[in-house]
């Protein structure tokens, strides 16, 4: 019975919207990838360009800052553009700030993919930049998107395909980067430049698809334009289920159709699930997962692995296979079990990768094998909880008003985290040695336990219910001062809407 509802909430029309706005996750993930493999090739260019410049090689010394700037900028304006995402979602609608968006990407390829015909390594770190920009907006763009879009009982599986995206987006890259495919002294332009193509493909694909329905109706009061909207996305002409469910929201939302950040902040109400949101995002990029990804060609290097890169490769796999299972489990188990499984395998993979470093480095070479195994453990675990779940629990845990600013702040606190992670890693390694995945165990272990004793479940939950949870939406005249209610504390029934328990 419910499974015959849920899937008549199911249409080709949902799956069409929500995969077309997936392709900004691909986008991501395909730009987090495409740069570790053509290092080499990129210092090349940059030495190649000095010579032509000044007539003599570059210093090494140079050549690595302007290679660290290559890599590191694009988190930085993944900091800005995560950061503007409320904004502009507010201002411009969901959709319409999707296919806006993407005039970065077509600028950011183009800036990269004309960087040796020009003879300029600044065209690359200036598309590199763009490029963070772009993709900062969209990891906050598509979960707020595919969130709004979704049946309350398939959000999480639906909320997971973003990471989805992501992870198939990086595997792509590092397959596309092999030397044989794009990863040539000719062609890693192209490679760099190959995200228009899908900026393109989102443009010509966003005008068949609908405004987000709570946009419509919460932001803009459209009522009957939100009502078509949802009667092709659920292939139904009975939709009242969730009309009523948004117009409960919206009457509630009156005051506060839109918040700012700063009021984000002085709200008392928004102060325990912003905490958990953001700590949700920090667990996320603190497990060292990006440590993995940017550096394991070098990592299985030391732990003796004779084809590093087809190691790396094996890791994307194993990366993209677990993100489907998480797809799977995340409406039955629930986002606060998975996560919580997550972190703890989490830290017990990052013991066995630091034994078996030791291990190698004592001459124990055949333990490569562990290394690798221990790597591939860390990244399933990573997409059963840690990956998937910060992206979307955050749209779960706002309702509308405070939804994109919520996004904001919580993409922002990520995208600063990877830099940090990012930037900080090699020197860590330098000093730590083989010990430098203590550092994250000791994280995991501390995010587990933040998890257990403050997350709550959201499965299942309508926004509105997970609101109330916190204390609900303040009454219009609230200011901030006094304390929150936490979870425990939540007396319900004094509302006059019906319970749906
Ligand atoms: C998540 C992280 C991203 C990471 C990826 C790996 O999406 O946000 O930084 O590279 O997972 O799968």
């Amino acid at each position: 019975m419910v499974e015959e509802e849920q899937k008549k909430q199911v249409t080709g029309y949902l799956l069409f919207s929500l995969a077309t706005a997936v392709i900004g996750s691909l986008q991501f993930g395909y730009n987090t990838g495409v740069i570790n493999a053509p290092e080499q090739k990129l210092r090349a260019f940059f030495n190649n360009t000095w010579m032509e410049r000044y007539a003599e090689p570059i210093k090494p010394g140079t050549c690595t800052i302007v290679w660290s700037l290559s890599v590191a900028i694009f988190s930085v304006g993944g900091m800005v553009g995560s950061f503007s995402v409320g904004v502009m979602a507010d201002r411009f609608g969901r959709k319409l700030s999707m296919f806006l968006v993407n005039i970065l990407a077509v600028i950011g390829g183009l800036l990269m993919g004309f960087s040796t015909i020009c003879s300029s390594y600044e065209m690359v770190i200036a598309g590199r930049l763009v490029i963070g920009l772009f993709c900062g907006l969209f990891t906050g763009l598509t979960p707020m998107y595919v969130g709004e879009l979704s049946p309350t009982p398939l959000r999480g599986a639906f909320g997971t395909l973003h990471q989805l995206g992501v992870v198939i987006g990086i595997l792509v890259a590092q397959i596309f980067g092999l030397e044989s495919l794009l990863g040539s002294d000719k062609l890693w332009p192209l490679l760099l430049a190959l995200t228009v193509i899908p900026a393109v493909l989102q443009c010509i694909l966003l005008p068949f698809c609908p405004e987000s329905p709570r946009f419509l109706l919460i932001n803009q009061n459209k009522e009957e334009q939100a009502r078509k909207a949802l009667v092709r996305l659920r292939g139904t002409e009975d939709v009242s289920k969730d009309m009523q469910e948004m117009k409960e929201e919206s009457s509630k939302m009156a005051m506060e159709k839109k918040v700012t950040i700063l009021e984000l902040f002085r709200t008392a109400a928004y102060r325990q699930p912003l905490l958990i949101a953001v700590m949700l995002h920090l667990s996320q990029q603190l497990s060292g997962i990006n440590a993995v990804f940017y550096y394991s060609t070098g990592i299985f290097e030391s732990a003796g692995v004779t084809q590093p890169i087809y190691a790396t490769i094996g890791a994307g796999a194993v990366n993209t296979v677990f993100t489907v299972v998480s797809l799977f489990l995340v409406e039955r188990v629930g986002r606060r079990t998975l996560h919580l499984v997550g972190l703890a395998g989490m830290a017990v993979s990052a013991l066995l990768m630091t034994i078996a470093l030791l291990l190698v480095g004592k001459g124990y070479s055949s333990l490569s094998y562990l290394s690798i195994g221990a790597v591939f453990l860390f990244v399933a675990m990573f997409e059963m909880g840690p990956g998937p779940i910060p992206w979307f629990i955050v749209a779960e845990l706002f309702s509308q008003g405070p939804r994109p600013a919520a996004i904001a702040v919580a993409g922002c606190c990520n995208w600063t985290a990877n830099f940090l992670v990012g930037v900080s890693f090699p020197k860590l390694e330098e000093l730590c040695g083989p010990y430098v995945f203590i550092i994250f165990m000791i994280l995991l272990i501390f995010f587990f336990i933040f998890t257990f004793i403050k997350v709550p479940e959201t499965k299942g939950k309508t926004f509105d219910e997970i609101a109330r949870e916190f204390g609900g939406a303040p009454p219009p005249h609230t200011t901030s001062v006094e304390a929150p209610p936490t979870s425990s504390s939540v007396t319900l029934p004094a509302s006059p809407i019906k319970e749906k328990v």
